[in-house]
């Protein structure tokens, strides 16, 4: 079956599923197995450790897929922060022709580097405000992440079911719905709600082609749907993480008065949590996890994952749903 929508025409694919970028674990491997599936699979630009290595990451993907793939660029206020620009140099150099974006309004200098060189804007925002404003300033893709969803869903706390509808009320460009999708029923409901079709990040964690170690996607197994923690909310820089005796310390800390960032700065380093991705030990941080983790209870292949979404999202559409409105019509006519 095909499925087409505003997404799949504009970004060359044949299932409106694409694969959110992820610190760690978007790599080539993981971005070619979804494009290659029919999805649309994302590079992470800045799990390369230098701009040059993304160019190179960039090459080894396109030796992986003939099929259109893209590269998230994240910019975030950092105290040291990597150099965006010579990143997204590179972007431009490896030919790349989606870019999806996220994080502060800076993004938008990005914008203006890569639009001059034909390439088409995916903008991840937590919010209908937001939405607007990067509509406004030229991006071609929203993708609107609910309070589900793994990494930063914000500050406002509003669930996909209210934040797809609301933002697909006023946004006129295509738009992806994000946080919490993780099967067929989540595709058609996204779809239903007013989505062109939907970004996952946790549910493409737990896949056999994530380089990550197998404790790790363990991890996701055993949590159920509230296995998160939200830390950062004090320093207003939310971020939804998966549970585990380190995230517990984590919020258990932070829950203390007057606490700080410093308290819990060694157990949320970046260094630390990309050694706990490689080496499986648990103790060592935190990983990012969504709500989504409650849906997720295999470690299929990529292609498995997207073929099941597709023909799960089928039947409910056209048996489930469809035999609805047939018994009405039947009941109608009877
Ligand atoms: C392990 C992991 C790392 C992530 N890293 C990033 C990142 O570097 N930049 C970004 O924009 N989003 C990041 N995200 C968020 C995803 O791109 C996506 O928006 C989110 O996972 C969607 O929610 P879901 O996990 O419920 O599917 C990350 C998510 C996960 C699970």
């Amino acid at each position: 079956m095909t499925l087409t929508t505003r997404i799949t025409e504009l970004l060359g694919i044949e299932y409106p599923i694409v694969q959110g970028g992820m610190q760690g674990v978007g790599v080539a491997e993981l971005a070619s197995a979804v494009s290659n599936a029919g999805g649309l699979g994302i590079l992470t630009a800045l799990t390369q450790p230098t701009p040059e290595a993304l160019r190179a990451e960039i090459e080894r993907c396109r030796a992986m897929t003939d099929q259109p793939f893209g590269v998230n660029l994240t910019v975030f206020p950092t105290i040291n922060s990597p150099d965006y620009k010579a990143y997204a140099q590179s972007i431009i150099d490896g030919g790349i022709k989606i870019v999806e974006t996220a994080g502060t309004s800076a993004v938008r200098e990005i914008w203006e580097m890569l639009k001059p060189h034909g390439v088409t804007i995916l903008h991840k925002c937590t919010a209908v405000r937001h939405a607007l404003s990067a509509e406004r300033a030229g991006c071609d893709v929203i993708s609107i992440d609910g309070f589900e969803c793994a990494g930063h869903p914000g500050e406002d706390d509003i669930p996909g079911l209210i934040l797809i509808p609301a933002a697909a009320d006023k946004v006129r460009i295509p738009m992806l719905a994000s946080g919490g999708f993780g099967d067929g029923r989540g595709l058609v409901a996204a779809l239903a709600l007013g989505a062109d079709g939907i970004n996952m990040g946790t549910r493409f964690c737990a896949t056999q082609e994530a380089r990550i170690h197998p404790n790790v996607k363990q991890a996701y197994l055993d949590n159920d749907e509230r296995g998160t923690h939200l830390i950062f909310r004090s320093f207003k820089n939310t971020a939804r993480v998966g549970k585990s005796e380190v995230s517990d310390e984590v919020a258990r800390r932070l829950a203390q008065p007057g606490a700080t960032f410093g308290d819990v700065k060694e157990l949320v380093a970046g260094s630390a949590g990309r050694e706990m991705l490689e080496t499986g030990d648990m103790s060592m941080g935190v990983f990012w996890a969504g709500m989504v983790q409650g849906l997720i209870h295999d470690i299929p292949t990529v292609q498995e994952l997207i073929d099941r979404i597709v023909d799960e999202a089928e039947s409910i559409v056209r048996s489930r749903l469809g035999a609805m409105l047939d018994s009405r019509l039947e009941q109608a006519a009877a």
